[in-house]
């Protein structure tokens, strides 16, 4: 695997898989690499020539700066993690490759991205819009891969290839979960042995055939805070805390 830092450095090779004429497979990431990130991988690889992953903390999508500090980082274990696999590239860009223009220019979606997530994060999605269509430009690929974890961001990012008329095939992988229900999240990390297993009450309720104010009471009574529980389209989202780490996740109803 070839770890390239340089925007300049990847255009080089970007022209010469053209000119060899193989497929192109992108796993975009911030890094902390689990399970889920890797089955998006093992599945760019069983589907393309090239298999290209990034790591870039994307701080434009953090409305939380308490958030960004926390967020875990080790690049190491991370290099160590995907290596096993047999990925071609690894990008790791600076900020400054990635916004040369300090963030002044954004995409912003009107309407669903000012839901769920959107209305308790405030800017969450412009910032990942925008760093999606920097990274989708740089990278070019055929298909870019995306976990159904992540349910809105997924829709989104689908809904802007298409609004700009953008020629890569989004994939959707299904969450990755722990035996005992819990999404893999980089946050589960921060909890403690005992609140890793109380986290796993959240899908558990999430799943159960009941109003949305009895899920919502049962979470609280638990320990739970609530942000919202929500059902539109067929499928039911939800976003938690507990002790101060945020939860989501999403179910097809
Ligand atoms: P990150 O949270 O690192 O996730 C990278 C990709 O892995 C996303 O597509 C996410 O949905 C997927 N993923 C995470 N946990 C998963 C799980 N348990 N099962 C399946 N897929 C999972 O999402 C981001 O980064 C960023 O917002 C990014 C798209 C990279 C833009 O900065």
């Amino acid at each position: 695997m070839k770890v390239v830092k340089k925007i300049a450095k990847w255009k080089s090779i970007r022209e010469k898989i053209y000119a060899d004429k193989k497929s192109l497979g992108f796993v975009p990431t911030m890094g902390a690499i689990h399970k889920g990130h890797l089955a998006l991988i093992k599945r760019s690889l069983k589907e393309n020539d090239v298999t290209v992953v990034s790591i870039f903390i994307n701080p434009t999508q953090f409305n939380n700066k308490d958030d960004l500090d926390k967020y875990p980082k080790d690049i190491e274990s991370d290099i160590k993690a995907i290596g096993k696999y047999e990925v071609d590239y690894l990008l790791l860009p600076g900020y400054k490759e990635i916004y040369p223009d300090n963030y002044k220019y954004k995409v912003i979606e009107t309407d669903f991205s000012k839901t769920l997530c959107g209305k308790y994060r405030e800017g969450h999605f412009d910032g990942v819009l925008t760093v999606v269509l920097k990274l989708l430009n740089l990278v070019k690929p055929d298909k870019a891969y995306f976990g159904k974890k992540d349910y809105q961001q997924l829709k989104l990012i689908k809904g802007m290839t298409e609004a700009f008329f953008m020629n890569i095939k989004i994939v959707a992988v299904p969450t990755v979960r722990s035996k005992d229900g819990l999404a893999l999240s980089s946050r589960n990390a921060r909890f403690s042995k005992k609140d890793l297993k109380k986290a796993s009450e959240f899908p558990r309720l999430l799943n159960q055939k009941l109003p949305l104010d009895d899920i919502k009471f049962l979470l609280e009574e638990i320990g739970f805070e609530v942000e919202y529980i929500e059902e539109i389209d067929n499928r039911r989202y939800g976003a938690v805390y507990l002790n101060g780490v945020r939860l989501i996740d999403n179910v097809k109803i």
